[in-house]
């Protein structure tokens, strides 16, 4: 319509809220969490737990508080036995996102602040959501395989326990880490589509588990989220750095989109990506298989040679998923189990100031076309 102006498609460059959670800056390459730049947070040591509180709440938790934080993040792990049950039915015929969003959805039915709008009760289910989050991955992941699933082990860290449920075995000190850092990197990334589909399912007022839901169903598409999987199966098609650069050049030529490459906001490297380059050379080392980090960077060299592409979030960070020993299929799941703890943070920050969110179309159809009944139709 000639009196509506058309915002950039796919609403790039569109503000469209404020917010005091994240900054990034695109040309500078940085990723602000509160104030604090994800550089200082893992150069320094912060653990997920803290970044998970930082967020939640605004400000880093002094000691007591953590403390608190972390004993009841790590007392509220377990599902409930019903839930366990349906998942338990999901489990064979399920992709783990659609298990996670169905299952996140059930969890509403379970919630022991159900019909609790106040927002203490919403803090409590993000609390809880950010605990529970890496028991149904894990959980999902023995049921299908017929093991028993393992129990959390309260004693252990966020990233530690979710290692640890995951393979059965406690992780040494510096995979624990690593893993710490992926979460820590994954948890939060200012008005991306998942958050804005969180957002703009809290704005109508609908509850928590609907708003994670829709977050989680937005997450898995292979242009957000789930491009960390496709990474992987183009590393192991690729499978030796000899043939990198004809594949790529391929998929250059096919006009096919090289994943884990381009973003929205980013112009130049990914500071995400930045870390988990690094974690992947040292886990290549560490297990004596440098070939999947090898053949990333030989088509990150490739990519930036024809286009100007950087590698983003799910670049680096499916070579070190595999090197942890993570299957391909959970990758996407385990985005979200970081993820949880900003989508969180954006509902309530939605809850705290809203307004419906519901923009305008340009219409390009037809007009004023007349009813023909269905018989007279041609
Ligand atoms: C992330 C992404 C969806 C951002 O998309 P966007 O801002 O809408 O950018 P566009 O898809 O419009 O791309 C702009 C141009 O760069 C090209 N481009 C962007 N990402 C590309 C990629 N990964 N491989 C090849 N070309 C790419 C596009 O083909 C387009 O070229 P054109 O102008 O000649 O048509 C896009 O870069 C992409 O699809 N990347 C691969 C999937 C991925 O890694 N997703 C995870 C994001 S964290």
């Amino acid at each position: 319509m000639a009196d509506k102006s058309i915002a950039g498609k796919g609403l790039e460059d569109v503000v469209v809220a404020t917010s005091d959670i994240c900054l990034i800056d695109g040309k500078k390459g940085t990723l602000v969490y509160r104030g604090y730049d994800i550089r200082e947070l893992v150069e320094g040591g912060a653990t997920f737990e803290e970044t998970a509180y930082l967020l939640l709440n605004g400000k880093f938790p002094n000691r007591t508080e953590l403390d608190d934080f972390s004993r009841a993040m790590a007392g509220c792990r377990a599902l409930p036995k019903e839930v366990l049950k349906i998942m338990q039915i999901l489990a064979h015929q399920s992709h783990p996102m659609e298990l996670l969003r169905t299952v996140t959805s059930l969890m509403s039915s379970y919630d022991p602040d159900r019909g609790d709008t106040s927002l203490d009760a919403m803090r409590r289910r993000a609390l809880r959501l950010v605990a529970q989050f890496p028991t149904i991955v894990a959980t999902f992941d023995h049921m299908r395989n017929n093991r028993d699933p393992v129990t959390p082990d309260p004693e252990l860290s966020h990233a530690a326990n979710f290692l640890y449920m995951l393979r059965d075995e406690k992780p040494d000190k510096y995979e624990s880490r690593v893993f710490d850092v992926c979460l820590i990197l994954h948890a939060e990334h200012e008005l991306n589509a998942s958050t804005f589909s969180a957002r703009v399912t809290a704005s109508t007022l609908a509850g928590m588990f609907g708003a994670v839901t829709s977050a989680v169903g937005t997450l898995r598409g292979p242009l957000h989220g789930g491009a960390n999987e496709e990474v992987m199966k183009m590393l192991i098609e690729v499978d030796s750095v000899e043939k990198a650069e004809s594949h790529v050049k391929q998929l250059f030529a096919d006009k096919r989109k090289i994943m884990g490459f381009g973003h929205r906001v980013y112009r130049t490297d990914d500071p995400r990506a930045t870390f988990l380059r690094e974690y992947s050379r040292e886990l290549g080392k560490r297990k004596q298989t440098p070939k999947w980090f090898e053949i990333s960077q030989k088509i990150e060299e490739i990519v930036k040679a024809n286009k100007t592409l950087y590698p983003n979030v799910d670049f680096y960070s499916a070579s070190t998923y595999h090197y942890l020993g993570i299957p391909r299929d959970l990758f996407t799941p385990i985005f979200a189990t970081s993820r949880i703890s900003g989508w969180c943070a954006h509902i309530l920050e939605q809850y705290q100031h809203n307004r419906l969110i519901r923009p305008t179309a340009d219409y390009t159809g037809p007009q004023d076309l007349k009813y023909v009944p269905v018989d007279e139709r041609k």
